[in-house]
């Protein structure tokens, strides 16, 4: 497939987010051709504008990692969460159906209630614990239902370059010489925002479409993750553990929704590799001072 023919030309959304900004280098990296507007240029939320930018673009791929992903304040604003994560992905998958092509779109693993003690696979039921989890699932429901050659890719605990939630700002934190209040109860995987980029390019390539699961393998805490980031940095870290509901937070989280990534094994494409080896990579990329 040569560069710039219809196949390798990607329409990005939410290309200045945390997971869009990675899909943007590794898949430019890769020959891709992507053009990604801003939400200034393109509201996802307005159905003329998704389909005037489509129609111009003619991509073969669009990719959706626009969303509201504020989980505490869409419990107070959960218009605004569904008109974004519901009506906006509809929007998009629609508008990519219209021109034949292909969409990924970005889902969350906050669709589970994580009651289940294990992790969750492709095929297990979601269940939402909240507002934003809610928005999350009506978006995976109406992008497969306007658009049959989708893949719904679910990925969760996302850390990266240009992030604000607590693993993004960990590293900052930790070389700040912060004290640390870290979710020491919950079961996390914490995923780079990169190999995810990586994995959503190799579901692409499967033409297998419906819902994937992409999150790091293996599991540790949000405590754990601090101390092995703080250990490799060769900090000696101020890590205060607190129980989740301790923590304050507006939306119930989940106490185990770790995400099994089936499809990858049912399909032979390689698993997302295990979070503590993901976080050397990280570390190395953003120049640590590890070693
Ligand atoms: N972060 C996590 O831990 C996590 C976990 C599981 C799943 N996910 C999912 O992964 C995907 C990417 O998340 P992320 O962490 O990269 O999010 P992010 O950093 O908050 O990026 C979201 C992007 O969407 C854009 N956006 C918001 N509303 C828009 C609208 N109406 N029209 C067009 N663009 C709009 C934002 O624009 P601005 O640049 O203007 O803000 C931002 O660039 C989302 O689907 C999210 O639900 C994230």
């Amino acid at each position: 497939m040569a560069p710039g023919s219809p196949d390798r030309r990607v329409l990005l959304f939410g290309g200045r987010g945390m997971l869009g900004r990675e899909i943007l280098r590794e898949w430019g990296g890769l020959g891709h051709e992507i053009v990604a507007p801003q939400p200034s240029e393109c509201d996802v939320r307005i159905a003329g504008d998704v389909e005037r930018v489509t129609a111009l673009v003619q991509p073969g791929i669009v990719v959706n990692a626009a969303a509201w992903t504020d989980v505490d304040g869409a419990e107070s604003r959960p218009d605004d969460a569904f008109l974004v994560n519901a009506l906006g992905a509809e929007n998009v998958a629609a508008a990519a159906a219209g021109v034949g092509a292909v969409v990924l779109h970005v889902s969350t693993d906050f669709v589970f209630d994580g009651r289940a003690g294990r992790p969750y696979d492709e095929f297990d039921d979601p269940c939402p614990l909240t507002l934003y989890g809610r928005s999350k699932l009506a978006g995976e429901r109406l992008v497969a239902r306007v658009a049959p050659r989708h893949f719904v890719v679910r990925t969760a605990y996302l850390y990266g370059r240009g992030g604000r939630n607590f693993g993004s700002t960990l590293l900052a934190g930790i070389r700040g010489g912060e004290t640390i209040r870290a979710d020491a109860t919950r079961r996390v995987a914490p995923t780079w925002t990169r190999a995810m980029a990586r994995q959503c390019l190799r579901i692409v390539g499967t033409e297998r479409y419906g819902v994937w699961h992409a999150a790091s393998a293996g599991e540790t805490t949000w405590v754990g993750f601090a101390q092995a980031m703080a250990g490799r940095l060769g900090r000696d870290a101020r890590i205060v553990a607190a129980d989740t509901r301790a923590l304050g937070l507006a939306a119930p989280r989940p106490d185990c929704s770790l995400l099994e990534g089936r499809m990858a094994r049912l399909t032979r494409i390689p698993p997302m590799p295990a979070w503590n080896l993901a976080l050397d990579e990280y570390l190395e990329s953003e120049g640590s001072e590890a070693g």
